[in-house]
């Protein structure tokens, strides 16, 4: 199957990375948000990455206004892609509604993709009547930077819906793996406890936040300490995984640790507020 048209939904952190990548690859996207702010936000997002490609001579000021023109921003929901990405809140209830909806509106040829972290791939399909065409395809974030993207099989996946999704992710430029529909799949499984161990560190006081990710940096050799990949991907974000996972796996170990859950009661989400583990507001 062909895909020239993408809808993304979601003009947040993934959302607007993802569309970014669509457009910079030749494909037309529309980028759908419930909020004119929201959508404004995510062009905005854009625009500057765009702009740091430019200033750093990855592409020049005409390609970036070719790959900002391929897209469409939009707070009416549109039903006229081959592929849909969704990109909302990770929240079952708000993916099944628009997943239902998508479902009822879209030409039948048409798959439908979550971006969810976590999330049962089945139990979004489930909401729908093309089960066979629906699928999860985890982007990373920063999702013009990173590589991979996890592809999820849902239990009705049909092998057309992965051989397209697969494909669609290498014209994309990156290198797609494949999962089966666990909770947390595999890049979550395996990155939430990282980040919930660094969380608990800082809780009982073992060292501060800056130690905690210098010393995972320098003394483990990963790319970002826990706490500030914490906050990259927003501390939000990080507990519904860990609670998708704590109640999906049954396993004590995925429970997300006390401070993480205070810091989102105070609106410290991380990068995209300002606030999280670390103050990016300088
Ligand atoms: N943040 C990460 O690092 C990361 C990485 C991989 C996957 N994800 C997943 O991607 C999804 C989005 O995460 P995010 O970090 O971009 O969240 P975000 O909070 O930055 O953005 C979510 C956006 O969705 C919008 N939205 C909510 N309901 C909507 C609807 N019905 N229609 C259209 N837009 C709607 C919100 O207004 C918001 O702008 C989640 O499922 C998350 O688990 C996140």
């Amino acid at each position: 199957m062909e895909i020239k048209k993408v809808t993304v939904y979601g003009a947040g952190t993934m959302g607007n990375g993802i569309a970014q990548t669509c457009a910079a690859n030749g494909f037309d996207v529309t980028m759908v948000d419930i909020e004119q702010e929201y959508v404004d936000k995510g062009m905005a997002a854009i625009e500057k990455s765009l702009g740091r490609l430019v200033k750093k001579k990855k592409i020049n000021k005409t390609k970036a206004g070719e790959i900002l023109g391929r897209i469409t921003p939009s707070t009416r929901r549109v039903y006229d892609a081959d592929l849909v990405i969704e990109a909302i809140i990770e929240v079952e209830h708000a993916k099944r509604e628009l997943f239902a909806d998508l479902d009822r509106h879209c030409p039948e040829h048409t798959i439908l993709a979550s971006n969810t972290s976590s999330l049962p791939i089945t139990n979004i399909a489930s909401a729908t009547k093309r089960p066979d065409k629906v699928i999860g395809m985890h982007f990373m974030n920063p999702v013009p930077v990173m590589k991979g993207v996890e592809i999820i099989r849902g239990e009705e996946t049909s092998d057309e819906t992965y051989r397209a999704v697969d494909q669609m992710a290498k014209d994309l430029g990156k290198i797609p793996g494949v999962a089966n529909d666990f909770p947390g799949f595999i890049a979550n499984r395996i990155l939430m406890p990282y980040i919930n161990e660094g969380a608990w560190s800082l809780h009982q006081g073992v060292a501060d936040a800056a130690n905690i990710d210098l010393i995972a940096k320098t003394c483990l050799n990963m790319p970002m300490g826990p706490l500030e990949l914490g906050d990259l991907i927003g501390l939000d974000i990080c507990i519904a995984i860990m609670n998708v996972m704590y109640i999906g796996l049954k396993d004590e170990k995925f429970k997300p640790c006390p401070l993480i859950e205070k810091l989102v009661k105070a609106g410290k989400l991380g990068r995209k507020t300002g606030r999280g583990f670390h103050d990016y507001r300088k």
